[in-house]
């Protein structure tokens, strides 16, 4: 892992307008982060329930904000104004940065990538927001390549401090630095990773996840168990916790994908277990079931 050397520390970001594809868990995140920075934000999905679903919850957060004595009504104010919701992708137009956040499936996001390229100017940074597939592979579906790059948030993004900043092999590096003086001036740090599949995080965090999920297929202890230990080791959460939280849809794809990438070491081997809920659709606390379940949003404790 290198961080980005004093050059580039105190440069101002040239980064005013920012696009988000995607209006899920990670879009309407980091939407709120740039936009709390001062960015004029447009958030775009294809689906007009996710967007209304967005603006409410970014209502909800900020209003909880304000109750904590954490912001002032004001800046609830300045924030909502900095960011809006948009149905159509021709609405980013004038980005100066885009950052993809949709399905984890290649296809679908060079498919993306190949569209908003047609839509920005030539300087516009695009980005994705993708947890574990080749950014490489990804600029190669562009015109000019050397303009892409992965700025990987953690979820909830306006919480979590780090972002992974990965440089395609055709990324310039200018652009590199523009992207970690601008998640900095966000108010982030950054880890400047390789792209390699998973980045840092994502590779060191699929033992966490598979070997629990070995452990309870074994029958060695149930879930609230296994996550309690883990919490009392001083995690924030445990595992089964942090994969409701995350979403398994999401969590088990990035473990195929981590698996396919690594020509099937056994080491990243997805879970069984974990693919019957992502069949079953109880993913976690978006969907209100997954191991546990969850009423608005919290999970209930089990008897
Ligand atoms: P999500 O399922 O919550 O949201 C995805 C959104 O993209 C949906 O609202 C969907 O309607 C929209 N969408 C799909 N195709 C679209 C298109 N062609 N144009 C516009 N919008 C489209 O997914 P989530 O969790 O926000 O993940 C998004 C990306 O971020 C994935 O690549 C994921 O791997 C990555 N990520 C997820 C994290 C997590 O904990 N959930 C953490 C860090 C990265």
């Amino acid at each position: 892992m290198t961080d980005q050397k004093s050059k580039i520390k105190n440069q101002k970001s040239p980064i005013t307008k920012v696009g988000i594809i995607g209006a899920g868990t990670m879009g309407s995140g980091i939407a709120q982060v740039a936009a709390t920075a001062g960015c004029k934000v447009k958030l775009f999905d294809l689906n007009l329930d996710q967007l209304r679903t967005a603006e409410d919850s970014l209502e909800n957060i900020l209003s909880r904000l304000v109750e904590k004595g954490r912001i002032e009504q004001v800046e609830k104010k300045r924030i909502q104004e900095n960011i809006s919701f948009v149905p159509q992708m021709e609405s980013l137009h004038d980005s100066d940065l885009t950052i993809e956040a949709i399905v984890e499936n290649l296809e679908v996001k060079k498919e993306v990538f190949t569209q908003i390229e047609h839509l920005v100017s030539d300087d516009c940074i695009i980005a994705s927001n993708t947890s574990s597939l080749s950014i490489t592979s990804i600029a190669a579906s562009l015109k000019k390549p050397e303009r892409c790059i992965g700025i990987h948030f953690f979820n909830p993004a306006p919480l979590m401090k780090l972002v992974e900043i990965i440089p395609a092999v055709q990324t310039d590096e200018k652009i590199t630095d523009v992207c970690v003086s601008t998640i900095k001036s966000w108010r982030k740090t950054t880890a400047v990773a390789k792209d390699t599949p998973g980045f840092i995080v994502n590779r060191v965090a699929r033992p966490f996840y598979s070997e629990a999920l070995r452990m309870y297929e074994e029958g060695m202890a149930d879930i609230p168990m296994l996550d309690k230990v883990v919490r009392q080791m001083g995690f924030r959460m445990g595992p089964f916790e942090l994969m409701d939280f995350i979403g398994h849809d999401v969590n088990y794809v990035v473990t195929e994908s981590v698996f396919g990438a690594f020509y099937y070491d056994p080491r990243y081997k997805p879970s069984l277990t974990q693919k019957r809920l992502v069949e079953a659709g109880w993913l976690g606390r978006k969907s209100g079931r997954g191991f546990y379940k969850f009423e608005d949003g919290n999970k209930i404790e089990p008897d």
